[in-house]
């Protein structure tokens, strides 16, 4: 498994980037090669080709999915190089989560027609240190990678 975690948060060593990085050390720690690279809107994002699963996620502000993560989607050549690829969403928000499902895994889901979602989850801001939840995400993600 080559991995590479594309991600946005306005919080440098913020909740999101612990939640990544722990990630990135349980999908390692897995055997898997992982990278992990902070998207902004006009980036050019060719290198996705080289993964063959993509984990996306941010926070919510202001009941926005962080603005680069989104406008990379909507806006660069990230939609024509994750097409074919096996994607894992997650977002950090303090919503709760059948609002967060209605209002804001959307706002990912409607620009990644083309892929295969594997895994999505919802993160209040204090699951995103707890080993427990980011075991489950990580072990939910290799399972259905196996399986598609
Ligand atoms: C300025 C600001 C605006 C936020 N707006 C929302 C929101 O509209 N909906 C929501 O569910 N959570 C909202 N949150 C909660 C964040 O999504 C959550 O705290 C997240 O874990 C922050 O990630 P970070 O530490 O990487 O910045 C907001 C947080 C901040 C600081």
């Amino acid at each position: 498994m080559k991995a590479i975690i594309l991600y946005d948060s306005r919080s440098a060593g913020g909740s999101t980037e612990k939640f990544i990085d722990s990630v990135g050390t349980k999908l390692a720690e897995k055997g898997a090669y992982v990278e992990k690279a902070k998207c902004k809107s006009t980036g050019d994002f060719s290198f996705v080709k080289d993964f063959d699963l993509v984990i996306l996620g941010a926070p919510i502000y202001y009941m926005i999915v962080s603005s680069q993560l989104l406008g990379a989607l909507m806006q660069s050549n990230l939609k024509q190089f994750i097409q074919g690829k096996k994607v894992a969403l997650f977002l950090a928000c303090g919503s709760p989560e059948p609002m967060a499902n209605l209002l804001y895994l959307p706002q990912l889901e409607l620009n990644l027609a083309g892929t295969t979602i594997l895994a999505e989850r919802i993160l209040a801001p204090h699951q995103l240190t707890n080993p427990e939840i980011i075991e489950k995400f990580v072990n939910d993600v290799f399972t259905a990678y196996s399986k598609k």
